[in-house]
């Protein structure tokens, strides 16, 4: 497996396999790899003849008072788990690398990015997108792979792709857990023991809400109060958001007639997670 840092190698790289007519899977990462994002791996290797992996912390996608100077890094430990899984090549570029000092071109979008995270982070799908789009473009990969745990950012890129004829299959990837239930992200390693234990309550809350929808229930309202109500019995938990939305406009829905997103975005101390089920 190779690592470079050039958006030059990669092309010259990516360029020789598609002479020899092979395809070409990309896993857009962030680094500090786990289970998750392994899957997402796992399936590149599985349907592709190579398979690159991004790692690059997103500067473009992080608000003024969010983590990046925090976000955890570990490129030794990613590139072994890259290895392991089958990678061909680890793309790990330097921020200047991706954007030089003129930058000013974005990929942006009127729709899907106003409601959920994009509420608190008004910024950050812009990030995504523009930075997915250039990765695209660097790599030309067949496929690219996605976690279901960031499902709008899959939204997002799926419509984004749709609109700017990508020609690249989105590929969504279910959740993947701790045996708690604890949905795996980069972030958990920001919790302390005691939050690591209060986190739980999100998983918990929306396993509640998913059986109420499994038994019937219609209306969005009471599907929302169940789960906001469970989370709020866990004292270290504050609610950003519990929202139910149609999985394919993204707008909030009150009664449940087609496929649905429940999501939530829940403070746990300082720590900001995510979790959702679609149904
Ligand atoms: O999901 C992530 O880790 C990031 O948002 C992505 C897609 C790699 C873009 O920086």
């Amino acid at each position: 497996m190779k690592i470079v840092e050039t958006i030059k190698e990669v092309r010259e790289q990516v360029k020789e396999w598609k002479k020899q007519g092979l395809s070409v899977g990309l896993v857009p990462t962030m680094g500090y790899l786990h289970e998750g994002h392994k899957s997402l791996i796992d399936r590149a290797v599985a349907e592709n003849d190579k398979v690159v992996v991004s790692v690059f912390v997103n500067p473009m996608q992080f608000g003024p008072t969010e983590d990046l100077e925090s976000y955890p890094r570990d490129m030794e430990r990613d590139a072994a788990l890259c290895e392991n899984a089958g990678a061909a090549l680890v793309f790990h570029p330097e921020p200047s690398e991706m954007y030089e000092d003129d930058f000013s071109s974005f990929v942006d979008m009127n729709t899907l990015t106003g409601g959920l995270c994009g509420k608190t982070r008004p910024i950050h799908f812009r990030g995504v997108c523009t930075v997915v789009a250039k990765l695209f473009n660097i790599v030309t990969p067949d496929r690219a792979y996605f976690g279901q745990k960031d499902a709008q950012q899959l939204a997002v890129i799926r419509h984004m792709v749709s609109d700017l004829s990508f020609g690249i299959e989105i590929v969504g990837c279910p959740i993947i857990r701790e045996k708690d239930g604890l949905a795996k992200s980069s972030r958990n390693t920001y919790l302390s023991a005691e939050e690591r234990n209060a986190a739980l309550i999100l998983s918990q809350s929306l396993k509640e809400g998913k059986a109420l929808v499994e038994a019937g229930e219609k209306d969005a309202a009471k599907i929302k109060k169940v789960i906001t109500d469970k989370i709020n019995t866990e004292p270290l938990a504050k609610i950003d958001y519990v929202e139910v939305v149609d999985w394919k406009t993204l707008e909030p829905v009150s009664t449940i007639d087609a496929p649905i997103l429940t999501a939530i975005a829940v403070y746990i101390g300082k720590t900001r997670l995510i979790d959702n089920f679609i149904i």
